[in-house]
């Protein structure tokens, strides 16, 4: 399948800003400073999640695309070209987590938590019975993700549905629009709470959790 099929049967916006035209491809810088989501997230967490972990799924993907025929792709169409296909796991796998990465600095803001409002809130309470099934709900799918891995609030067609992938795997590679996410690899909250993964998602999603871009992701839709 063409590069230029896929995107057409993609429920991802073209124009999502957290693409990039192509190599070298890079960590972006996070919309906060790294102190910003402290205590929920502490600067020690976040410089070394940024600046080792999201910038070095870049610096890989920089080397492995040296000897691709990809080079010159943008990072969603790397994404869509190699989603599902073992041979090319190593840049599927880097480049997803680029763009993971840069979707869940965006899924925080400093005091951020709180309830959504709105068409989300209409539409969390009509697909999961009310707010407090959801948080519930999203909890379990982040805790129950076995090993490392990402839980989403995402569009599946016209319902909102919650999603658990493992490693580097997103729903931007399906047919679902990203809403918001948590990343549950212990690089994310392990120097702040240990093994302690509930309390970490607790904590994410009454303190940090931006309903403001979930709810301006599904005003694209
Ligand atoms: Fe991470």
């Amino acid at each position: 399948m063409s590069i230029s099929m896929r995107r057409k049967s993609h429920a991802l916006p073209l124009d999502s800003e957290l693409d990039q035209a192509g190599e070298p491809f890079v960590a972006p810088p996070l919309p906060y400073e790294y102190d910003a989501l402290a205590p929920v997230i502490s600067a020690d967490t976040l410089r070394v999640h940024h600046l080792k972990h999201h910038q070095g799924y870049a610096d890989k993907l920089n080397e492995l695309l040296a000897t691709s025929d990809l080079r010159g792709k943008s990072l969603q169409e790397i994404i869509f070209a190699t989603a599902g296909d073992p041979k090319q796991a190593k840049i599927f796998n880097n480049a997803a987590q680029i763009w993971n990465h840069s979707f869940y600095w965006q899924s925080m803001r400093p005091r951020g938590g709180g309830r959504p409002a709105g068409e989300l809130a209409d539409r969390i309470a009509a697909d999961f019975g009310g707010f407090e099934a959801f948080v519930d709900a999203f909890k379990k799918v982040a805790v129950e993700q076995f090993g490392s891995g990402w839980a989403w609030l995402t569009l599946d067609g016209k319902a909102l549905s919650l999603v658990g992938t493992g490693n580097a795997d997103t729903p931007l590679a399906g047919k679902k629009l990203p809403l918001l996410t948590i990343d549950v690899w212990e690089h994310a909250y392990y120097l702040d709470y240990q093994n302690r993964r509930p309390d970490y998602a607790t904590a994410w999603l009454q303190n940090v959790a931006n309903w403001e871009f979930a709810a301006a992701n599904l005003a694209k839709a």
